[in-house]
Order: C-alpha cells, then structure tokens, then sequence
C-alpha cells in the first residue's frame, strides 16, 4: 500500500483540533476528512525568498487545522511543489503523517523548471519533444496538453516534487483551454484517453482520485464555446470505471466576486437546470472553491451588509467565511505565502460556518426594504 491521505488519518487530523476546531469545519468526503479552508500556493516569485516562506506557510497552516494543500506543477515553475515537499518533511518530523493530509496537484500547462531558460523552444524541445512525451499537434494554445504519454511524465515529475509516492487529487489543469482550438467531439475523446490514463494511475496506487480543476468552463453560459457539462464528462468516467470511477472532484473558483458556481443553473442533469454545485452533489463529486479571496481583492473595502450578515473580525475572514458557509463547497482554497496569513486564516477552524440563513442574507439584501 503506498502511503496517501486515509478515512483514519484525515478523521486522526480533525481530532487534534478536538477541543478548538468549530462543528462544520471539517468535513467529510470521499471516505476522507477535509478541513474547509486549504492552502494553495500558486502567487509569487519563482525565488528561493517565496520557496522558503510558502514552506513555512503550508507548516503553520496544517499545524493550525488546514490540511488541504492545493498545488500544479506549473506554479512557480514547480517550486510550489517542491515548497511543499520540504514542508511536509518538516511536519512528518513534528509528528504529522502522510495520512492525515490531503495533497492536491494539477497538470496541462507546459512548464520549465524553476526558472525561465534563455530559450524556452530549446528546452521543451529538449527535454520533451526529443523524448516523444508530445508532438507539436498535442499542444492546444501553445502551452496546454493532456494527452496520456505527457500527464505520465507530469505526474511523474510531481510526486518527485513533493517527494510522496501518491497524490490524492490530481486535476487536469484548465482542460477547457483547448475548446478554444478544438471542437467539442475531439475534446471529450481527449478528455476520455486522459481519464483512462488516470484510472490506470489510481489502479497504480499514483493519485486517489482524480478531478478538473478549471477556471470559466463550469461558470459560463452552456452556449459558452469552453462551457462543459459535469454530467456529461462523468458519464466518461462511467464508461471507463463503471460506478466506481474516481472523477470525484472538481475546482472552480468561487468567491464574494464570483458566486455562479452557487447561483447559475448552467447545468444540465437529467434535463434538468442546475447549479455546478447541485449537478456535483447528485454525480457524487466534491467541489473545491479556488481564489477565495479573488487573488486577495475581496480581502479589504467589502460593502457594510457582508459584516452585517457574517460578523467577524475582517473583510478577509468574511470573505473566506462566505466561500468555506456555502453549501455545497466541501472546501475553500485560499493562497497565502505568508505563515502570518496562515495563522490569520486558521483563527476560522474555531469559528462556525456561516448557517444556511446568515449566508441567505447576502443574497436577499434590499428585498422587502
Ligand atoms: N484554475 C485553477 O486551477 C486555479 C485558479 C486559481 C486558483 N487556484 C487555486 O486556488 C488557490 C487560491 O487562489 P489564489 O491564490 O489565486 O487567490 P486567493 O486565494 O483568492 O488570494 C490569494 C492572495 O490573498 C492574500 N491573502 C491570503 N490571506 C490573506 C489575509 N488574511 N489578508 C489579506 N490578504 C490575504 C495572499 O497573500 P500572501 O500570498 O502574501 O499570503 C495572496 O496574495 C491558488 O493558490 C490555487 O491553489 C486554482
């Protein structure tokens, strides 16, 4: 058995925080226990000053009841990746175990490593193209592919990044960037040779559970050319897997500026209209909310009536209160190099999700004035 987060560990993490964590701030899903805010770790400098404080971030954060760590090889030019790999050898020698903590990555985007080259075609030549990992037709923007032989490699890369020998969630990263030069039939093909690649991962003891994590595709109009249908790209994965498929999860972001994973009925389940977060609970797959804060815009200068519906001692800890108290978001990511906004973040774990009525007010304002 190759180590990974567990129903044991994750319910042995919550327990920690027994007599300080607030009822609903860990929650359970997919046989696991996640806490409703994560860490992720894609602003920043790809220098060894953000290396160093995201490491220390991503200790303070599991330390203080946060232990959902969101990544992509990508970020940082896989230093977030390795960031983390230094943090969890420092938390495993505090006492934490890999079982307790929810690791989470993405591949899609080409990516150097650790900084830019001189040339960037000479090295993704070199290091890709002369490998045969994936030919010029694989690439969807110049920047973006999915095809078995390079999520392979990626995934590859990015269990030696965090130095683990699983991951529990890995997404395809943005995998609507290619309906942009693709039509909708040969994307979904795509779509099925990646998610039998990542069967076989699962199958490996690679990943847990695999998912999308994406940015317009589940919050646009269906008429939209990046729309996707949830429904439609689960049914892939029960052809391939049957009922026991592991596309379990999905991210998008959701935050006080960008509710319409909550709010727009874009989806369509069994001819019927629904929201991403309802079409996900009837397929059996765990929301992810990602940007929180709307990159830290929504983390100052919030209208009076979210302070009125929320309470709370700042704009920040509203914003993310609204993001981890809507139903249906298992858990809420929140960027943070810095180990102060961690523990600032943390200080949520003792504080109750917002009830379905608090958070209603912020939908209702001005109605019946
Ligand atoms: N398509 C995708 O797959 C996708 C897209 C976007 C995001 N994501 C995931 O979601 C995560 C969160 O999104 P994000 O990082 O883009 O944006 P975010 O979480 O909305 O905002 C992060 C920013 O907020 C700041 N911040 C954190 N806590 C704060 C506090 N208490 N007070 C004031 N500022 C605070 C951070 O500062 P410091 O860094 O200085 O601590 C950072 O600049 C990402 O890191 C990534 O893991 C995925």
């Amino acid at each position: 058995m190759t180590k990974s987060a567990t129903k044991e560990g994750t319910t042995r993490y919550a327990q920690r925080f027994a007599g300080h964590a607030a009822d609903g701030h860990f929650r359970e899903t997919q046989r696991m226990v996640l806490s409703s805010l994560g860490i992720g770790t894609y602003l920043g400098q790809p220098n060894e000053k953000t290396d160093e404080a995201y490491t220390a971030a991503v200790v303070a954060a599991v330390e203080n009841g946060i232990n959902v760590i969101d990544s992509a090889i990508n970020y940082r030019f896989q230093r977030s990746e390795r960031s983390i790999g230094a943090a969890l050898q420092q938390l495993f020698a505090k006492g934490f175990s890999r079982e307790e903590i929810v690791l989470c990555t993405k591949g899609g985007y080409l990516t150097p490593d650790s900084s830019m080259p001189a040339d960037p075609n000479e090295y993704f030549f070199r290091e890709y193209i002369q490998h045969g990992i994936f030919t010029a037709k694989d690439l969807a923007a110049g920047s973006h592919c999915m095809t078995p032989k390079f999520l392979k490699d990626q995934l590859g890369r990015s269990l030696k990044n965090l130095d683990v020998e699983c991951v529990d969630v890995y997404y395809l990263h943005n995998p609507e960037t290619q309906l942009s030069e693709i039509p909708k039939p040969e994307f979904l093909q795509r779509l099925r040779e990646a998610f039998e690649f990542l069967e076989s991962a699962v199958e490996a003891g690679e990943i847990r559970f695999y998912g999308m994590a994406t940015w317009d595709g589940f919050r646009q109009d269906p008429r939209a050319r990046d729309a996707m249908q949830l429904g439609e790209i689960a049914q892939i994965a029960q052809e391939i897997a049957g009922g026991m498929h592991h596309f379990r999860f999905v991210q998008l972001p959701f935050n006080l500026g960008m509710p319409e994973a909550l709010t727009q009925g874009y989806q369509m389940l069994r001819e019927r209209e629904r929201t991403l977060v309802e079409a996900a609970g009837d397929l059996d797959i765990t929301v992810i909310a990602s940007a929180s804060l709307l990159q830290g815009q929504v983390a100052r200068n919030l209208p009076g009536f979210v302070a009125e519906a929320f309470g709370l001692e700042n704009d920040a800890q509203r914003a993310l209160q609204f993001a981890r108290s809507a139903p249906g978001i298992t858990t809420a990511l929140v960027g943070m190099s810095r180990a102060e906004h961690a523990h600032a973040n943390a200080k949520l774990a003792g504080v109750t999700p917002a009830t379905v009525e608090e958070f209603s007010k912020l939908f209702s304002r001005g109605e019946g004035a």
